[in-house]
């Protein structure tokens, strides 16, 4: 077993589908990079401490870029019998430099290396993650202003409710996307925080210098009790959260595009790129694009559940179940940038039809509200007043009218209120115009928020490089 790394104690082998039961090389692999990192820190730092010499220091990270050298190159052969990235990197180490290679995991478990290893990944690519949502925040920023006086009906229950604009449509997913970023970022501090010292589980008796080793690493501070440090997966548990959301804020996004460039609707046509036609057909212009990020988000709502019950009832400190952190955070970090990435071109590539939804305003009295505001400030009370508009309506479904065709007799016939002034309350841009209050959707309003919104964006995550 002199294999093995912790082969002494054993004196048979390990069952071959033990071996392959057990091992995580085959997705581990993909922390090599902060594996090597993390290493390279502690070897500095114990070197700092006099727990090894200046030299011995030396040739270990030198060996340590030497075997990230061979990875990055694609020459380095992963043993599934070496079970995972940290005893495959410590073995070919050893190799490189010779037995001064089994002083590296002086004062250290991979249990505190995992910990910090799937801590420095997420930080990296939680940035990345970062970058792409303020691409897909500017998006919308930049169709807002432009598109703030484009009429479209706004729905509840999916019925026409009220006029708004696309601006304001748009603005409403750059809200929803900026939460995202905040959400991210506040889980990123959580996240910055190094567990390395905790050892297995109580500690080191060495004296380590736990803050030089995360600072070092550019993180925020250390994990303050040895038997959470290796035992936390919290922040693996936050990001999952964190893509879950933006998935079902992309998947409501998307659900409206396959709605809105339907015949029936008719408001926006996605660009020919990001449909696919049928094989059998021919008129056919699917949207697939948006339909197929609606469908990924079950997958990141299971890595959260599978996360979560992985997680429930373990006793402290490490357990191997633990090994099961890390699929479900790769295939959500992969999912949710494939998603956002596609989301930026989609939303920059789509027009708008406003003559269709110009034309869809015309049925549904969508400023039957505005006509009861009217009656309100005549001095009716608004209970009353919408009772008043909803006889009118009745009136108008029967005669397969709208209410601007009732004639002002026919008004003053329901309210003596009604007056020559009636005339273009009903008009749905007047609608948007009159609804200035903060949050709402006249245009002036929604050229301000997408202004704002840059500032915004910037003091959530500023442009990076
Ligand atoms: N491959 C393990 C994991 O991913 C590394 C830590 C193993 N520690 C242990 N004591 N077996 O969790």
């Amino acid at each position: 077993m002199a294999d093995k790394p912790w082969g002494g104690r054993f004196r048979e082998e390990t069952l071959k589908i033990v071996e392959r039961f057990t091992a995580s090389i085959g997705f581990d692999q993909r922390l090599a990079r902060q594996d090597i990192r993390g290493s390279i820190a502690h070897a500095r730092m114990l070197a700092a401490q006099g727990i090894l010499t200046r030299e011995e220091a030396d040739t270990l990270v030198d060996g340590l870029q030497r075997v990230l050298a061979e990875i990055e190159a694609g020459s380095f052969a992963f043993s599934e019998a070496l079970e995972d990235i940290h005893m495959n990197v410590e073995k070919r180490l050893t190799d490189l430099v010779g037995a001064v290679g089994g002083k590296l995991h002086t004062a250290r478990s991979r249990n505190d290396q995992v910990a910090l290893d799937l801590r420095l990944f997420l930080v990296d690519e939680i940035q990345d993650l970062l970058d792409l949502l303020r691409g897909l925040c500017e998006a919308f920023l930049d169709r807002a202003g432009p598109e703030a006086d484009l009429l479209v009906p706004g729905y509840t229950h999916l019925q026409r409710a009220q006029p708004v604009t696309f601006g304001h449509h748009w603005l409403a997913y750059f809200e929803m996307f900026l939460r995202d970023a905040q959400r991210l970022r506040d889980a990123l501090g959580r996240t910055r925080q190094s567990p390395l010292g905790a050892g297995a589980l109580a500690g080191s008796p060495y004296p380590v210098d736990r803050e030089r080793v995360a600072r070092d690493l550019g993180l925020d501070g250390v994990c303050r009790n040895s038997l959470d440090a290796v035992s936390d997966r919290d922040f693996a548990l936050e990001f999952l959260f964190c893509a879950s959301v933006i998935m079902t804020h992309l998947s409501r996004l998307s659900e409206e595009l396959v709605l809105w460039s339907s015949q029936e609707f008719g408001f926006v046509t996605l660009s020919d790129g990001f449909c696919t036609g049928s094989s059998i057909m021919p008129q056919k212009k699917n949207p697939d694009v948006p339909e197929l990020l609606r469908g990924k988000a079950g997958r990141t709502y299971g890595n959260l559940i599978a996360l979560l019950t992985t997680l429930k009832a373990l006793p402290l400190a490490y357990n191997k179940d633990m090994q099961e952190d890390k699929e479900p955070v790769f295939d959500s970090l992969d999912t949710v940038k494939g998603s956002v990435a596609i989301a930026i071109e989609m939303v920059r590539g789509l027009t708008v039809r406003p003559h269709r939804a110009r034309q869809a305003l015309k049925a549904g009295y969508l400023t039957a509200t505005d006509l009861a505001d009217y009656l309100v400030n005549k001095g009716l009370p608004f209970r009353e007043a919408h009772e008043v508009v909803g006889r009118l309506v009745a009136l108008c479904d029967e005669r397969g009218c709208g209410l601007e065709d009732l004639g002002l007799d026919t008004l003053r016939s329901f309210s003596d209120r009604f007056g020559a002034d009636v005339a273009g309350v009903l008009d749905p841009g007047a609608s948007v115009a009159r609804r200035k209050a903060l949050g709402g959707p006249a245009p002036d309003n929604v050229r301000r928020e997408a202004a704002l919104g840059r500032q915004r964006l910037d003091a959530v995550w500023p442009r990076r490089g």
